[in-house]
């Protein structure tokens, strides 16, 4: 990791558990380089920390590669920082000026309860994902590509809605909480396939029920979600989902 010559002052939500009261602590830091990941900054933090006989901040992540969305900081009032399109593990401190003041929370979100420090509970996106979010047919051995036309544009729209990594962004940056980015992604990326068809009218159903049952708020179309996502998961993906939900609706009950 390379040396550099930034001083920051980063303003760090602390907080033990959910059910004690977190605040903000100050921390100065110096010899911070523009090519650290904003990870590897919080690396230096916490060695500072450590050195110091002081509990080090938790924060989640994983492949620091863009990838698994674990990651998960709010920084500077952004889910994921200032960039578009990029995560907490790959922006880097170039992206920040010297001298700069760092406000870092957690997702705030009633249905994401903060673990402790910056790591939140995102184990909702798990259980509605075990709703519906899923193929269970016996798919076999792979079949030779040509013996399964897929449209040219529904390929597109599903491999584009499969890019989701779940980091929870879309909940963090939304006025409602509202996790109708994700669930929409996840249901587009089978409604699309042939492989999602035999499951497709549950599926919105019950994945849009346990998205309710988690307490996640009502959408409200301010788009704050989709323009948020490290991903670029377009707001598209939610008229899907409601129509989807829809045709699931009408022909279960025969209306
Ligand atoms: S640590 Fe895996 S996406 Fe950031």
């Amino acid at each position: 990791m390379s040396e550099g010559n930034m001083r920051l002052t980063l303003k760090v939500w602390r907080q033990s558990n959910s059910n004690t009261e977190g605040g903000f602590e100050n921390y100065q830091l110096e010899g911070i380089s523009p090519d650290m990941s904003f990870l590897e900054m919080f690396d230096v933090l916490n060695e500072q920390l450590v050195e110091a006989k002081q509990e080090p901040v938790a924060f989640d992540h994983d492949c620091r590669e863009g990838i698994c969305g674990m990651c998960s900081m709010h920084i500077n009032g952004q889910p994921h920082g200032p960039l578009q399109g990029v995560t907490t593990c790959q922006l880097h401190m170039r992206s920040f000026k010297d001298g700069d003041t760092i406000v870092v929370e957690p997702w705030r979100a009633g249905s994401f309860p903060v673990i402790k420090d910056l790591v939140v509970a995102r184990d909702a996106f798990d259980r509605i994902m075990a709703a519906g979010g899923f193929v269970s047919v016996n798919t076999g051995n792979a079949q030779d590509a040509n013996n399964l036309p897929i449209p040219k544009e529904a390929a597109d729209d599903a491999f584009a809605a499969a890019a989701c990594i779940g980091c929870g962004a879309c909940v963090a940056a939304c006025k409602n909480a509202s996790a109708m980015l994700f669930v929409s992604a996840k249901i587009s990326q089978l409604a699309l396939l042939p492989q999602g068809q035999a499951e497709r009218k549950i599926r919105a159903e019950k994945m849009v029920a346990q998205m309710d049952s988690e307490g996640f708020g009502a959408c409200t179309n301010t788009g704050a979600c989709s323009a948020e996502c490290p991903k670029g998961i377009t707001f598209d993906n939610i008229a899907r989902m409601n129509r989807e939900y829809l045709g699931a609706k009408l022909s279960s009950t025969n209306v």
